[in-house]
């Protein structure tokens, strides 16, 4: 290593990233260019995933190498499945690694906590431009912890809404999200009220067994699915008219129908929709 590598601390990264919809031109360019396989000259393999049993814990290591940037980089993240809203540390955390391409020395060393949260829902705001219905008037999100944040920051930058809604297992949660975020969100007390008619759907929860249906949504609706290692959000739609996207590469869904669009998955009627 030549030289002593730079450090960005979350603020430094927030300082960098003030609007996560600065995210979506680049996001867009590398989902394209990811999309295009081999042409695209981004390698990016499935996420591994070590448990950590003991602790009901998880560790990702994300390498990636985009050549059109000639940016070579890796997140390490660790999520925790008994995380504890009371905790002092967030379920997530995230650091990236930046290298030098030509030689391999590390470059920086970046909080990856800011990047995740707001990487991750400007990929669910790209895949809701192409398949959100043509007009979507209600925007649904399930989960109150720091993904709920960072989509509805983005949603509401990039779409005009007529109404959010939120659900959240503890309805103080929702609560407290209705009253920190700046524009007006409905908070309902079930899933089912909260999806019903809803165009969009945002699943951000830490649920490991489904907890929402089919027969609640409505037909066309759009759902960003953010699910845990195991897909465990996302029931089986297969005989509806919507569209799922699904982000963070899973091993279960590698021998489905659905195929890659970058980091994100695209299904309509059971097939790809891209
Ligand atoms: N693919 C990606 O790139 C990516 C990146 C980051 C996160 N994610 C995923 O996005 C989801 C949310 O992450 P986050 O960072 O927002 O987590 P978080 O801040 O820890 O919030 C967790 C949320 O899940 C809820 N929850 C926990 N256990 C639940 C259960 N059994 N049933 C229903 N709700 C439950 C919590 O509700 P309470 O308020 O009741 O505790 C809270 O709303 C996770 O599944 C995470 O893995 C994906």
């Amino acid at each position: 290593m030549s030289s002593v590598p730079a450090f960005l601390s979350a603020a430094d990264v927030q300082d960098h990233l003030r609007s996560s919809s600065l995210l979506i031109p680049p996001l867009e360019a590398a989902l394209a260019n990811f999309s295009s396989g081999p042409d695209g000259g981004v390698m990016q393999p499935v996420r591994t995933v070590v448990p950590v049993a003991k602790h009901r814990g998880f560790l990702g290591v994300m390498p990636a190498y985009s050549a059109a940037e000639d940016a070579l980089t890796t997140k390490l993240v660790t999520f925790y499945e008994g995380h504890r809203t009371t905790s002092t540390v967030p379920s997530h955390q995230a650091t990236v690694l930046l290298f030098q391409p030509s030689d391999g020395s590390l470059l920086a060393v970046m909080d990856g906590n800011v990047i995740t949260a707001k990487r991750t829902a400007a990929v669910s705001a790209i895949a809701t431009k192409f398949l959100k219905p043509p007009s979507s008037e209600v925007l649904c999100i399930l989960g109150a912890g720091v993904q709920a944040y960072s989509h509805y920051e983005v949603f509401t930058e990039q779409f005009s809404f007529k109404e959010v809604r939120i659900w959240n297992r503890t309805k103080e949660n929702a609560e407290k999200f209705a009253n920190t975020v700046q524009g007006e969100v409905r908070v309902c007390s079930s899933v089912q009220e909260a999806v019903t008619g809803a165009d969009v759907i945002i699943t951000v929860t830490m649920a490991t067994e489904p907890i929402l249906f089919g027969e609640w949504v409505k037909p066309g609706a759009h759902i960003n699915g953010r699910p845990r290692p195991s897909p465990s959000q996302a029931p089986p739609f297969a005989a509806r008219t919507i569209s799922i996207s699904l982000s963070g590469l899973m091993q279960p869904f590698e021998n489905s129908p659905c195929s890659r669009l970058g980091g994100t998955r695209a299904i309509r009627r059971g097939g790809l929709r891209s």
